[in-house]
């Protein structure tokens, strides 16, 4: 196995690229399904296998999360349409679990390569489990990466969402284990007078550098 093949890797800040592909919604072209809105893009190793069936399902339990926050949710996997329609078909009268989301059929693995989900280490064959965080303006904001044997967190997976969200919104840097409802960092001042502003205002503050403040989430 030559795990040395080395496909273009996709990076933070990155336009997103740019695809043709069936679904099990039908034909699309990724920058048209995703225009102006949060869009998730995520891939996994295989139809008809546990670990994928429970990632799956996680998604489409999150449907309402994922409505609110504006974002929508995009699949894929290196099989053909007719494995996903069984997939999706089993799924549903197995568990009553519908994924209403598109799943791209990725046969040619043309979509995989371009997002750095096929790395020939873990698997010559199948994607790796990734999510990419795409803003509405179709740049790449977050990436996650995990190997075939170990399923993702959804609740992590909200929480990015809602964690570049709300940078964008209050111009903000998020701590450590940040999640709704803490304080935020506010960017370290650039000129004196931003400093002495700081040094007055009620921030909480360890030092100049690091000071929080409350956001006013809803
Ligand atoms: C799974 O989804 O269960 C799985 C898929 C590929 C490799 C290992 C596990």
């Amino acid at each position: 196995m030559d795990t040395n093949v080395i496909y273009p890797m996709p990076r933070i800040g990155d336009q997103a690229p740019d695809f043709e592909a069936l679904t099990t919604t039908g034909k699309l072209r990724f920058s048209e399904y995703a225009k102006g809105s949060w869009t998730i893009l995520f891939s996994h190793p295989a139809d008809f296998t546990p670990v994928c069936t429970t990632e799956m399902s996680g998604f489409a339990k999150e449907k309402a999360f994922f409505n609110e926050r504006g974002a929508k949710l995009i699949g894929l996997s290196i099989d053909s349409i007719h494995a996903h329609v069984a997939w999706v078909q089993n799924v549903r009268e197995k568990t009553g679990v519908l994924f209403e989301f598109p799943i791209i059929a990725d046969l040619d693995m043309s979509v995989a390569k371009k997002y750095g989900m096929l790395q020939p280490g873990e698997s010559e064959t199948a994607a790796v489990r990734a999510v990419f965080f795409i803003d509405p303006n179709f740049k790449i904001r977050l990436m996650m990466y995990y190997p075939l044997n170990v399923g993702r967190n959804m609740e992590e997976i909200k929480r990015a969402l809602i964690a570049l969200q709300t940078v964008d919104q209050h111009k903000c840097a998020l701590p450590l284990d940040w999640k709704p409802g803490d304080k935020a960092i506010v960017p370290p001042p650039k000129t004196l007078e931003e400093l002495d502003a700081r040094l007055n205002s009620d921030y909480e503050m360890v030092d100049f550098y690091l000071a929080r403040k409350s956001l006013n989430l809803n």
